[in-house]
């Protein structure tokens, strides 16, 4: 194995170590870890040397907000947010295919202040990177969805609201004041899923994203933690209150004799979701060329290549990977955004070379969640868009229209 791969993965090794919510509590097996994570961070230049940021104005970068996060929430939590499918190794794929492109600066171009705003079915938005639905943001911070419709206000950015979030669609819109997007899982119950569309079509949604790629999965992480051994932890997760007690997008639905999931779903739903809903019908988890041949023959207005953050298949490919025979089948004929290990501008810049029209954060706007509320995801779209701003200078990228292929090198 060459040495930079070497010492990659032993990064990635080490960073995962660091991260493992296992290992916290564990005295001499903590410190060490604190060693390798300093390490790790100091030869990814993203160690801050002065520790715990304390307040969202602090931050430097998206990770300062990850460790500060650590600090607030409980270790179970911890390790809902971090946790991947199998080994987590296509959250290590998702980081490490941005880390085999580089790119190739133009000197001289003059870029002083680059063009980021983007439209996304006839909405301006000030950047192109977008908050990803993520269930169940109170477990992150006491305000949970509404901060982050807040901070997607202040910034002009796209939030996408999970079906599983524990506020409500109509809530979440007032808040932001402007349209967004909902994201669906579907039901076994047409009239119940029809119900949640047209909530959504009420509260202004423009599009609704539907996720199609866990039909199953393995999470192992957080079953190391029974909520039932930690009494405060029964306020939430007690079989009294019941899975959907706190996610007001089922309110009024009896869940007892509806299942979620995908459970005899195949790509005919996709037409009856167009014929359902005036919303624009995205897909969510598309990551081969035949599935996106799929999606455009069955009528989908845009795609998001995503691996649901390295919780899905653990395919060890990283969405980045994933991209260019997505776009190079769609063709232009419909958008086609992406998630997952997104952490740098550098990854949007990428990103968006490879044909993506807009890339979406989940973890990195939740750590700043969990840490500072809505000043904490304000923050992290301002690191993320600052970020953008110089790599587009050092491109010499006037506007989003401007950058393309020329400006990456696989390495
Ligand atoms: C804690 C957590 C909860 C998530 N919940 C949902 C969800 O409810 N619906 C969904 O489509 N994706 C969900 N996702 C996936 C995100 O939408 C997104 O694809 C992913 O977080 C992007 O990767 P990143 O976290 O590396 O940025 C979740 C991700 C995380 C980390």
């Amino acid at each position: 194995m060459p040495t930079d791969v070497r010492a990659e993965s032993r990064r990635q090794f080490l960073r995962f170590l660091a991260e493992s919510p296992l290992l916290y509590g564990m005295g001499g097996a903590l410190a060490a870890t604190r060693a390798f994570a300093q390490e790790d961070a100091a030869l990814s230049g993203t160690y801050d040397f002065k520790g715990l940021i304390k307040s969202a104005d602090d931050a430097l970068n998206v990770w300062d907000f990850e460790t500060a996060m650590r600090a607030k929430l409980d270790p179970g939590h911890v390790a809902y947010l971090a946790q991947g499918s199998d080994d987590l190794g296509t959250i290590a794929a998702n980081r490490s295919g941005f880390k085999k492109i580089g790119l190739r600066a133009r000197q001289l171009a003059d870029i002083g202040n680059p063009d980021m705003s983007v439209e996304l079915f006839g909405q301006r938005l000030n950047s192109p990177i977008f908050l990803c639905p993520v269930g169940a943001q109170k477990m992150f911070h006491d305000e949970g969805e509404i901060a982050v419709a807040r901070a997607a206000q202040t910034k002009n950015s796209l939030q996408i609201l999970s079906t599983v979030a524990n506020s409500s669609v109509e809530n979440v819109a007032a808040a932001r004041g402007a349209s967004g997007w909902l994201q669906l899982y579907s039901t076994s119950d047409w009239p119940t899923t029809q119900g949640m569309l047209k909530r959504a079509e009420d509260a202004g949604c423009t599009a609704v994203a539907w996720t199609i790629d866990i039909p199953s999965r393995n999470l192992e992480l957080v079953g190391r933690f029974n909520p039932a051994d930690d009494p405060t932890c029964q306020v939430c997760h007690s079989k009294f209150t019941g899975t959907f007690a706190m996610r007001p997008m089922f309110d009024g639905v009896n869940m007892s004799r509806v299942r979620m999931g995908l459970g005899g779903m195949t790509w005919s739903y996709v037409d009856q979701l167009k014929k359902g809903t005036k919303m624009k019908v995205l897909l969510k988890g598309i990551v081969t060329r035949e599935d996106a041949a799929l999606a455009i023959e069955h009528g989908a207005d845009g795609v998001i290549v995503s691996n649901h953050g390295g919780r899905s298949t653990e395919s060890l490919r990283g969405t980045i990977d994933c991209l260019p025979e997505v776009v190079e089948e769609v063709r232009g004929r419909i958008p086609v955004f992406m998630d997952s290990g997104i952490r740098r501008g550098t990854d949007v810049f990428k990103a968006l070379a490879l044909g993506a029209t807009a890339v979406g954060i989940g973890r990195p706007y939740i750590w700043g969640l969990s840490s500072f509320g809505q000043a904490g995801v304000e923050k992290v779209i301002d690191l993320l868009s600052r970020e953008l701003r110089i790599v587009m200078q050092q491109m010499g990228t006037a506007k989003l229209a401007d950058i393309s292929k020329s400006s990456l090198q696989a390495l």
